[in-house]
């Protein structure tokens, strides 16, 4: 694939005997690039034309910018997933009456709409077939006269010893089913582009006549799925102001502390769903006779505005501090006098009034140091870190580095399918949250989300960043503000061809762009 100019952690021009060779290879490999023109794609297209479709209008196709046919933008795949998990309440119904506002229960009549997701067979595969850890992966629990218990032994988790838990009456949760299970995984995976947020999932699997958790509140927006049998529930909404919307989880309560009448009591069965606000009270347990397993999905865990307005708020002061000097003036030397838990309940004198007027005209006045678009960045950032990777279908790999370019053949013994991308390659982001450009530290980079693990924050996010500089900029924020449409190399807006194209290539070669079409050899393989 093509050469490098945008480095992964250093600048861009940084140079030495190593990137000296490097640019050697540049220079064969953008020979490779020149002497392919555009009629070789034409050629191969029109050779593959009866498999294709029956006339093809080169113009038009070229013309033809505004999406893949075949297959859904991420954002309509999340859209889509997103309806399918919460029908048949349509989104517009759900955003406006239930979202962060009351939970809300589906019932299914087809016992069979969830089957695809996972099942206790699932599970028993996974943990026979790979090494899940106890705390880490799986946790045992159980509930008895309200008290809440973790039986969680040492090391990995083997099926007998798991199952035995489970005859005892124990429930079962494994932490993070999208590490081990494809549909999982895909699932949260294309959410991920309907919430902008990252999508994790929990399973439990209770037995039959037991209780696996003491009430408590979570602080995601929670979709209980019902994948097995049966459980009651019983769901509370918040007990007072203080509760409604909480950033972080509570601890275990006790059943004396529920003193209001629950707002759901249901059996969810197979196909069902309960959608909680965060904050809302849940305690579940299951009949007898009828073993329980249900997924939960989850999203939006610290994604408010306190966390927008954590990133913004230092930053509007290290720009206020930076442009105007009253912010940098000293303190009243009498202010640690004056001030303090000490003296809060002294009657206001003058000079406690004086300090809170001038720190409150401070405060106003960091409304005009704001920079919204750079704090937005930095929780984009965040996500970049967090999110699980895209979950590639088979004819996508194939346009992207997952699946296209060069490969060893085993049997000629040598490296086959020598691809580059030309000036009229037409790509765009693999997914719409593959990608995000954070003005840092003087320069401009682009972190992306395509090298995380299924594992969550397994690969550090200053891991996977490009720094692209000002110049390349403007290429990738094309990329970015065009999806999902196609975009051409050469109409990348940067001056140079070289750069369009090299910016091509280093994205490519990140698995940040997904072609058109699976790009084409140019070389006869020997
Ligand atoms: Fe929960």
């Amino acid at each position: 694939m093509s050469a490098k100019v945008v480095n992964g952690n250093g600048g861009p021009t940084a140079s030495s005997a190593e990137d000296d060779t490097t640019d050697d290879i540049s220079k064969k490999r953008k020979k490779l690039v020149a002497s392919a023109s555009k009629s070789s794609k034409k050629k191969k297209l029109k050779e593959n034309a009866p498999e294709l479709v029956p006339v093809i209008d080169y113009d038009l196709l070229d013309a033809s910018d505004d999406g893949d046919e075949d297959l859904p933008s991420s954002l309509e795949a999340g859209d889509q997933a997103f309806e399918w998990m919460i029908s048949p309440t349509v989104p517009s119904k759900f955003y406006s009456d239930y979202w962060e506002k009351k939970p809300l229960y589906i019932k299914r009549t087809d016992q069979t709409y969830f089957k695809s997701l996972f099942s206790t067979k699932a599970l028993e595969k996974i943990i026979r077939e790979q090494r899940l850890l106890y705390g880490k992966n799986i946790d045992i629990t159980s509930f008895d006269k309200d008290k809440r218990e973790t039986h969680n032994p040492s090391g990995r988790v083997y099926p007998a010893v798991l199952w035995d838990f489970f005859n005892n009456g124990c429930s079962i949760r494994m932490l993070n089913p999208q590490t081990f299970h494809s549909a999982v995984w895909r699932l949260c995976a294309t959410l991920q582009d309907h919430f902008h947020s990252m999508v994790g999932a929990n399973v439990y699997l209770t037995p039959p006549g037991t209780q696996g958790f003491a009430p408590h509140w979570d602080d995601v927006e929670a979709f209980m799925l019902q994948l097995e049998g049966k459980k009651h529930w019983k769901i509370y909404g918040p007990r007072d102001p203080s509760e409604v919307l909480p950033r972080y989880s509570s601890e275990n309560l006790s059943q004396s502390e529920m003193t209001s009448e629950p707002v759901i009591e249901v059996d969810l069965e197979p196909g069902d769903m309960i959608y909680m606000p965060r904050g809302t009270i849940h305690q579940g347990n299951c009949l007898e006779g009828e073993h329980s397993l249900h997924i939960t999905i989850s999203a939006y865990q610290l994604n408010s505005w306190t966390d927008l307005l954590e990133k913004l708020l230092p930053a509007a002061l290290a720009e206020a501090s930076a442009e105007d000097v009253e912010f940098r003036q000293g303190i009243p030397r009498d202010c640690l006098l004056t001030m303090g838990v000490a003296r809060e309940e002294e009657k206001d004198t003058q000079a406690r009034k004086a300090i809170k007027e001038k720190v409150n005209r401070l405060v106003s006045k960091l409304v005009d140091h704001l920079p919204l678009d750079g704090a937005v960045d930095q929780l984009g950032k965040r996500l970049m870190g967090d999110i699980l990777p895209p979950a590639l279908e088979v004819e996508e790999k194939a346009r992207t580095v997952y699946g296209d370019g060069e490969k060893w053949h085993g049997i000629k013994k040598t490296v086959v399918n020598r691809v580059e991308i030309d000036p009229d390659t037409h790509l765009r982001l693999v997914r719409a949250s593959a990608v995000r450009l954070v003005q840092e530290e003087d320069t401009v980079k682009m972190y992306y989300s395509t090298e995380n693990t299924r594992e969550f924050r397994e690969v550090p996010i200053e891991d996977q960043q490009l720094e692209v500089g000002e110049e390349l900029a403007p290429a990738v924020e094309h990329l970015i503000t065009s999806y999902p449409s196609w975009v051409k190399v050469e109409d990348l807006p940067i001056p140079e061809l070289e750069d369009r194209m090299k910016v091509a290539g280093d994205m490519w070669e990140k698995g940040v762009l997904i072609t058109r079409e699976p790009l084409e050899a140019h070389y006869d393989d020997p």
